[in-house]
């Protein structure tokens, strides 16, 4: 796993942007695992302007979303599908029929599961996934717990990352408390895996993850053991690095 810390959330944001170009370059439909959060907000905004100035051809890219909030439709203004919409979607020239969402309304959350997993697999497997980290170390909605090799399921959310969500809603009472994730399983195996944390307060999570044991307890740990995995860092989230000498650190901007 390659750790590449940057000086603050704009370069890390950048840099990530730089590797989804050349990924989109290399391969003009690929299929792209999107994350949500506040985290990858200006990656979505440096893709748009990559299409934007530099022509970036989203025409054949597939993308299909991490996760989604059970019970929000998708017009909510904090359904993730509105989200991506509004950060990404509606400035490049994606297709919407390449566009993939967990459906927040679904009335029977396994059965769509097992249907999304299908149409990942139909669409030849993820090629790069994006994630962030949740403070208790979760990928996607896989909270502490979630058995490594679960594939996308209803999950519940904890109260940690129910307030951690809650300033998205209000309140924490507004924060749904159920979703579909892709699981842990899932994540593993897309092709390539970018993972982004910003900020002190993802620091212990983060030193957990990349040098802790891997567990279903941290279940963003699952990525060290992943051929091609790279975790994009702000100086703040890798200050609790110990492990990881100058050698695997590449350290830029
Ligand atoms: C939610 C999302 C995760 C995301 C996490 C962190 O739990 N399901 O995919 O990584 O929030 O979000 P933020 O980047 O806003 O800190």
């Amino acid at each position: 796993m390659k750790i590449i810390i940057k000086k603050d959330y704009k370069e890390m944001n950048k840099e990530t942007a730089e590797i989804v170009k050349k990924e989109i370059q290399k391969k003009p439909n690929l299929v792209f695992g999107l994350a949500s959060g506040s985290t990858p907000e200006d990656c979505y905004r440096e893709l748009c302007r990559m299409h934007k100035e530099e022509g970036l051809d989203f025409s054949q890219v597939v993308v299909f979303s991490l996760d989604e909030y059970l019970g929000l439709p998708f017009n909510d203004p904090n359904s993730y599908y509105h989200f991506y919409s509004q950060n990404l979607l509606t400035c490049i020239n994606i297709q919407f029929k390449n566009v993939h969402f967990p459906d927040g309304l679904v009335k029977n959350p396994t059965e769509f599961s097992a249907e999304y997993e299908e149409k990942i697999k139909e669409a030849g497997g993820i090629d790069l996934q994006l994630l962030g980290i949740g403070t208790d170390g979760h990928i996607g909605f896989n909270e502490p717990g979630t058995p490594l090799d679960t594939r996308t399921h209803l999950a519940k959310l904890t109260d940690q990352t129910i307030e951690d969500n809650a300033r998205f809603f209000g309140k924490k009472e507004n924060v749904p408390k159920f979703v579909i994730t892709m699981g842990p399983q899932t994540i593993f195996e897309a092709k390539k895996i970018v993972l982004l944390a910003s900020g002190e307060h993802k620091a212990e999570a983060i030193a957990k993850a990349l040098e802790g044991p891997i567990t279903p307890q941290i279940t963003a740990s699952v990525i060290q053991k992943h051929p091609n995995a790279i975790a994009i860092l702000d100086e703040a989230a890798a200050s609790r690095l110990k492990k990881h000498g100058r050698n695997s650190i590449k350290q830029t901007g």
